[in-house]
C-alpha cells in the first residue's frame, strides 16, 4: 500500500480492515480527544467501530461481556498503533453491571463523548418452539441493554456542558438493523427488538435534542460476522444472500465503522434522530427488481 492511500475498492471485498490500514482513513482525526464507549465490542461489528473510532482519534472503551482475552487483544492492538483503550466487563441487560461499567470508564478517562450502543444478539427459532428464555434474553440485552447505556450515558453528558470537544454535548449511536423495519419469520425475538430500538432511539433523540445531546442510528444490512456466519460462509449461501442486496456484496464491519464515525463526528452534526442504513440496498424490496 502506498503511503497515506488506501488501495481502491477492492479493500471491500476482503475480511475487516486491521489497525494500521484503518487508520490510514482518517488523517484529520474528526473525533480526535474525545471519549467513547463501545459495548460488545470484542467481536463483529462492535470490534470495528471501537478500531475506527480510535484511528478517528478518540480514546475507546471496549465493553466485553464474556471472554475477556479477546477484547484485551482488541486493546493492545489498538495501543500497539498508537491508540488508547482499556477493557470494561458488564452484561448490558443488568443494571447493576452497566452502572459499574460507567464508574470504571468515567474513573479511568474522567468523561465521555460518545456512546456507540451496539451488543446485541440472535436467538432464533420458529415462534413454537421460541422459550421464553430466547425472547427475554434478545429483549434484554438488545433493547433494555441499549436503554441502560443510554440512561447513563445522558446523565453523564449532562454533568460535562462544559467539556467542549464537540458541537454537540454527546452523542449516542444505536446498533439497530435492517430488520427495525424488514420483518423476519422465524426471528421473532430480534426483528422485534430492532423495531423497540427504532422508537426508543427517536423518542430519546427527540427527548434529549434541547440539551443538545444527539441520538441516531445504524441500520446495518448483512455485514459478515460471526452473527450470521451461516448466511455467507459457503458459496451457495452467498449467493442466495446477494439476491437480497442489490449492491452486489456482503457487507464487511469497516462499512459500519465508517458510518458510527461519522455519526460521532460534527460532519454530522445536523442529524438527530435519524437511523442510517448500511445495507447496500437491502431495504429497497430488491424482489420489486424483477416483479410487481
Ligand atoms: C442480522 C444478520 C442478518 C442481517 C440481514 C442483521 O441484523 O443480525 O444475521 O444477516 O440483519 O438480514
Amino acid at each position: 500500500m502506498v503511503d497515506g492511500l488506501v488501495e481502491p475498492p477492492s479493500r471491500y471485498t476482503e475480511l475487516n480492515m486491521n489497525q494500521s490500514e484503518i487508520n490510514l482513513l482518517y488523517p484529520h482525526k474528526p473525533v480526535k480527544g474525545q471519549i467513547a464507549l463501545v459495548t460488545g465490542a470484542n467481536s463483529g461489528i462492535g470490534e470495528g467501530v471501537a478500531r475506527h473510532l480510535s484511528a478517528a482519534g478518540a480514546t475507546v472503551a471496549i465493553n466485553y461481556v464474556v471472554n475477556p482475552d479477546s477484547a484485551q487483544a482488541i486493546a493492545d492492538d489498538i495501543t500497539a498503533n498508537g491508540g488508547t483503550a482499556m477493557i470494561t466487563q458488564a452484561d448490558v441487560s443488568s443494571e447493576a453491571d452497566v452502572i459499574r461499567m460507567y464508574s470504571e470508564v468515567i474513573g479511568k478517562f474522567g468523561a465521555l463523548d460518545i456512546l456507540i450502543n451496539n451488543a446485541g444478539l440472535q436467538r432464533d427459532s420458529a415462534i413454537e418452539a421460541m422459550t421464553l428464555a430466547q425472547w427475554n434474553t434478545v429483549i434484554g440485552i438488545n433493547l433494555t441493554g441499549q436503554f441502560l447505556c443510554a440512561r447513563e450515558a445522558v446523565k453523564q453528558f449532562d454533568k460535562q456542558v462544559d467539556r467542549r470537544v464537540s458541537t454537540a454535548n454527546g452523542k449516542i449511536v444505536c446498533m439497530s438493523s435492517v430488520h427495525q423495519i424488514i420483518p423476519w419469520a422465524g426471528h421473532l425475538n430480534y426483528a422485534s427488538s430492532k423495531g423497540g430500538i427504532k422508537l426508543m432511539m427517536e423518542s430519546l433523540a427527540q427527548e434529549v435534542a434541547p440539551r443538545k445531546i444527539r441520538v441516531n442510528g445504524i441500520g446495518p444490512g448483512a455485514i459478515k460476522t460471526p452473527i450470521n456466519k451461516s448466511a455467507w460462509d459457503t458459496p451457495e449461501a452467498e449467493s442466495k444472500l446477494l439476491e437480497l442486496i442489490p449492491y452486489g456484496r456482503v457487507g464487511i464491519v469497516d462499512d459500519i465503522g465508517q458510518a458510527a464515525v461519522w455519526l460521532s463526528s460534527d460532519a454530522s452534526d445536523y442529524l438527530v434522530g435519524t437511523t442510517l442504513f448500511v445495507d447496500g440496498g437491502m431495504t429497497l424490496y430488491p424482489g420489486f427488481s424483477t416483479n410487481g
